[in-house]
């Protein structure tokens, strides 16, 4: 809060109004899906409707609850707020807001406020994580790469993709996750080469390569990880490709540290695998946090320089249309002392 607090000052805003779900909760501890915060100098007020005034007294202690009354909707009751507190110049989020909200919500306000656009003001503090959440991180992590390695050994031919997917969710949970972060990802054989192939019917064969991405949401973190098994014994290409992969995620992964610009990471991954046929045509990785995927993001157009704190993903892969695909995917916590993979998840290529 006094970080936001500072870039308020900075940007010569009187209030800041927050309405994107992870920033309500990263800056207030409200866990609900519809709230709205208004910070400004000294205040701290947090807007709900009934469903949520017992959450929001219970888990935004440091806000100070404005209920709406009648069903007129958070956004009236948005404008009635700032009526009230009496700010000219609001910052919004405008990559959260609609283009409809400000309309209506411009539209409630007298001329003399003016509505000040601002973009990723909350998200670029939410790049550096503190101790509490890097401990949330590594456990949410801890448990995909627990329920991975449960998993693993079940898989035989027969099972489909999806059986899979299931057996993974399911286990999440049963190690005490609030269930998948995302659409658990399962391409076997040629879907392999579809690098966000969702789990479906097709059923596992001897020598297939599947690619499996799996992440668990635990207390509102997310993880991601992705491994490449291959089912029987792993041909000699199968190999091959999936040490160059490693051989990418290994050079590029030293290179996050401290100080060392995430495209210079990203450069270096897209190098190793420059000789190779259909080398990935995505960013090697992304932050993770209250989102799956969050700032910095390891592509060409990311200048962010590392530091310590921040959790990012690697996650280099091969897409060869009609052949397969592999992907290697860790979680990597920035620190002084060099990176730190969060996803222990095993790398043993070969199941069944
Ligand atoms: N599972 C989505 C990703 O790796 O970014
Ligand atoms: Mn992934
Ligand atoms: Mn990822």
């Amino acid at each position: 809060m006094a970080a936001v607090r500072r870039r308020l000052t900075d940007l010569e805003l009187d209030a800041l109004v927050v309405t994107a779900p992870e920033n309500t909760r990263y800056l207030s501890g409200f866990s609900g899906t519809l709230g709205y915060l208004v910070i400004s100098g000294e205040g701290a007020e947090i807007l709900g409707d009934s469903r949520y005034w017992l959450q929001m007294e219970a888990e935004a202690p440091g806000f100070t609850l404005v209920r709406s009354v009648a069903s007129s909707g958070l956004l009236a009751l948005l404008a009635d707020h700032l009526k009230r507190l009496g700010p000219r110049r609001v910052g919004f989020e405008s990559q959260h807001l609609t283009v409809d909200q400000h309309r209506r919500l411009g539209g409630s306000l007298t001329a003399d406020v003016a509505l000040v656009p601002t973009a990723g003001l909350v998200e670029e503090l939410r790049m550096l994580k503190t101790p509490h959440e890097v401990e949330l991180l590594r456990q949410v992590a801890g448990i995909a790469s627990r329920a991975f390695d449960r998993v693993r050994s079940a898989i035989r031919p027969g099972l489909r993709e999806r059986d899979i997917a299931f057996l993974l969710e399911q286990t999440f949970r049963e190690l005490g996750a609030d269930g998948p972060a995302f659409d658990t990802i399962v391409a076997a054989g040629e879907r392999g080469a579809l690098p966000h192939g969702r789990a479906g019917d097709r059923e596992l064969a001897r020598g297939d390569m599947v690619v499996v991405d799996f992440g668990a949401l635990a207390g509102g973190y997310n993880s991601d990880t992705t491994r490449t098994i291959v089912v029987g014994e792993p041909t000699l290409e199968q190999t091959r490709v999936i040490d160059a992969v490693r051989q990418a995620q290994t050079e590029s992964m030293a290179l996050m540290r401290p100080g060392v610009t995430a495209d210079a990471v990203d450069r270096r991954a897209h190098d190793v695998l420059a000789g190779e046929a259909h080398a990935f045509g995505h960013g090697l990785g992304h932050g993770i946090g209250l989102m799956v995927h969050e700032r910095p993001f390891l592509s060409p157009s990311d200048q962010t320089p590392l530091q310590a704190g921040m959790v990012i993903t690697n996650e280099p892969g091969i897409y060869r249309p009609g052949w397969g695909g592999v992907r290697l995917e860790e979680m990597v916590l920035v620190t002084e002392a060099g990176p730190q993979v969060l996803t222990p998840a095993s790398h043993e290529v070969r199941v069944g």
